[in-house]
């Protein structure tokens, strides 16, 4: 079966991408990544690209004058690159229809909350002010807006009575790399199904392990 060709945009740390490119070397992932994309010269993301002998592209929003035009520019070398699928991991600006008009119902995002409960920044700080018990990190395709979309995948996290936001971050973080992982693997089996309903309803078919 042919690989898939991802495109992994990241603004920070990305151990998301590491996890990505760990699944690929032990061959529970069947895909590559054609390019890795951050807003921020310095992200960590993109050294660790660099290291794995991956293209890393630096593309400051700071120089685009609107997100649409930010993202006509993500497309472009999205599109050089040859990428049939967008992974957004730990990227943090708001994508336009720019970019998922380009990349129609191929553009996904890992976020470290249940959605649709604390979307937006500092999940994890917002679970534990609100007093959750259980929080966890979903995996969904993007649409317009911020953390919204069809739901792929959420693997659920206790929250546990002295946790605060980093160890909370730190056991959320093991889980998003898994969940992640498994779900762009169903992908790359072409096993990840978008349906659209009545009534605008959108469903997602996957199975995971
Ligand atoms: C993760 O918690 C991800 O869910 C969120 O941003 C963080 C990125 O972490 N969107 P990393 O850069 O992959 O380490």
């Amino acid at each position: 079966m042919e690989k898939l060709k991802l495109g992994v945009l990241v603004s920070g740390t990305g151990t998301n991408l590491q996890a990505i490119l760990e699944a690929i070397k032990a061959g529970t992932l069947n895909a590559e990544v054609r390019v890795v994309i951050s807003n921020k010269a310095e992200a960590l993301g993109l050294e660790r690209a660099r290291l794995a002998g991956i293209p890393a592209v630096a593309i400051s929003h700071r120089d685009y004058a609107s997100r649409e035009a930010f993202d006509v520019a993500l497309v472009a070398e999205l599109r050089r690159k040859q990428v049939d699928w967008v992974v957004l991991a730990g990227f943090m600006r708001i994508v336009t229809n720019v970019l998922l008009d380009a990349f129609t119902d191929r553009v996904v995002n890992i976020h470290p909350a249940l959605l649709p409960a604390f979307p937006g920044v500092q999940a994890q700080r917002q679970a534990i002010q609100y007093g959750v018990k259980v929080t966890g990190c979903t995996v969904h395709f993007v649409e317009p807006g911020v953390d919204s979309g069809p739901i792929i995948a959420q693997q659920s996290v206790e929250v546990l009575p002295a946790d605060d936001e980093a160890s909370l971050s730190r056991r959320l973080l093991a889980v998003e790399h898994r969940l992640l992982v498994e779900v762009l693997q169903q992908v790359a089996l072409g096993k990840v199904h978008l349906h659209r309903g009545e009534n605008g309803r959108r469903r997602v078919n996957v199975e995971l392990s």
